[in-house]
């Protein structure tokens, strides 16, 4: 049983505050969790409770905290840490509105991640094996994010990630020592090229070259895996995250990109383009956030993954809209966009049974949290998006997953391109 609740502000990679909650239990069992934060949110994620004082630039975290700290607390303790769906439901009756705003998002996921931990604390396994147990054995391709452009970095690129995908690896080991070869040769080519300024880093720890075209960002991954000695699209595939809804008008119902205005139907040429240049195997929001015929359109003509992030955020009223439109193929798991674990857990099957792909992600503002790592390999997702392979709120993902797949040893599985079964070209 749940012993003791305790909840407190700790700083995110961005210096903002963020919910840090601690779960105790009777059998000694001890979890803990920290929550991150968006910058491209979209608009139908579940709230993220601020205190809107002058503290913090209104970001102050106290009120969630204090939520945690009290309602909360006296609610779940008592409760057996492993009723995860038992709890997770009582703090939506206390919430009871529909996005999380009372308690806020970032209080009940705090709680809801943190009796995960201490229920696997509780069993004394890690976390991966208490949600996915013995059939939990596939390590995720990672889809590393190392040119940033967007509302994480301060240039003029308008696509958000540029990502690198170590598909030729045999295992995650490698995948990552792929990775960080490929950012490395990166980090000469942009200074090389552009002056040292260029090897500043955005948000998500890619860099932030003063560029202003798409081509000039993919061209730049394409030079730096040669640098390093791989064969583009054969050992290591691109990835892009346009997050299309940070510069498309809705008044005039166009995008402005690469210094042009494209209609949606431009726009999916324009990618169709790239796709056939570049070996790029997944675009995420290709097109703004309430474009569900738009994204049925680009599932059907692109031919490669395409993946809702702003479009479902993790809630399974919009993953069934689109499963129904055929909007996407592939879902962006983020569990602070819909906040708490069962509601994630549900998202991720409800995808899993209609053949979609999932890929578990991060958010531009993390910490040294690292339970996105587990639930990865729990849920045999395949993918995972967690920035460069640099900074430490990056890396702790990443180093974690290296844990993981040592101790599943022989069983430890690197699915490689297959686990891109709606890449078809
Ligand atoms: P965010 O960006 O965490 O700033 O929302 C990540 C993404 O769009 O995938
Ligand atoms: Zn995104």
């Amino acid at each position: 049983d749940i012993t003791k609740i305790r909840s407190r502000w700790v700083l995110d990679s961005r210096s903002n505050p963020t919910v840090e909650t601690e779960v105790y239990t009777l059998a000694g069992g001890f979890g803990r969790a920290i929550v991150p934060s968006g910058a491209s949110t979209g608009s139908h994620e579940a709230l993220e409770l601020r205190d809107g004082s002058r503290e913090f630039h209104g970001r102050g975290v106290l009120k969630a905290v204090e939520n945690v700290n009290t309602v909360i607390a006296r609610e779940i303790i008592g409760m057996d840490s492993r009723r995860q769906e038992d709890i997770d439901k009582k703090m939506l009756d206390i919430d009871g509105t529909p996005n999380k705003s009372r308690l806020g998002a970032n209080a009940i996921l705090s709680v809801s991640l943190a009796v995960a931990h201490a229920a696997s604390s509780t069993y004394g396994v890690p976390l991966y094996f208490y949600l996915g147990g013995m059939q939990a054995y596939l390590l995720p391709v990672p889809l590393m994010n190392i040119i940033n452009g967007g509302k994480h970095a301060g240039n003029e690129l308008k696509i958000q990630e540029f990502m690198i995908v170590p598909v030729g690896a045999k295992t995650f080991r490698e995948a990552l020592k792929m990775g960080s070869e490929t950012y490395n040769s990166l980090r000469k080519i942009l200074k090389e090229k552009y002056g040292s300024s260029a090897i500043n880093v955005g948000d998500e720890g890619g860099f932030a070259p003063p560029m202003k075209n798409t081509r000039e960002a993919l061209d730049a991954l394409i030079a730096a895996i040669k640098d390093s000695g791989y064969s583009p699209g054969k050992d290591i595939a691109l990835a892009l995250d346009a997050a299309a809804s940070e510069f498309y008008d809705d008044k005039r119902n166009v995008y402005y990109l690469d210094g042009k205005e494209y209609s949606r139907e431009n726009l999916i040429n324009y990618y169709k383009e790239l796709v056939q240049e570049y070996p790029i195997v997944s675009i995420e929001d290709p097109l703004h956030e309430e474009d569900f015929e738009g994204f049925a359109i680009a599932t059907q003509e692109l031919k490669i993954q395409i993946v809702g992030d702003d479009l479902f955020v993790t809630n399974v009223k919009r993953i069934s809209k689109g499963i129904a439109s055929r909007a996407a193929n592939a879902l962006l798991l983020k569990v602070n966009q819909i906040g708490t674990l069962t509601e994630s857990l549900n998202a991720a099957r409800l995808v899993t049974m209609n053949n979609y792909s999932l890929i578990i992600s991060h958010r531009s503002g993390e910490s040294e949290d690292v339970t996105i790592s587990h639930i990865a390999v729990a849920l045999n997702a395949g993918q995972i998006k967690t920035g460069a392979p640099a900074r430490g709120e990056r890396t702790a993902k990443y180093n974690e997953l290296l844990r993981i797949e040592e101790e599943l040893g022989s069983r430890a599985t690197y699915p490689g391109i297959g686990i891109f079964k709606h890449y078809k070209l």
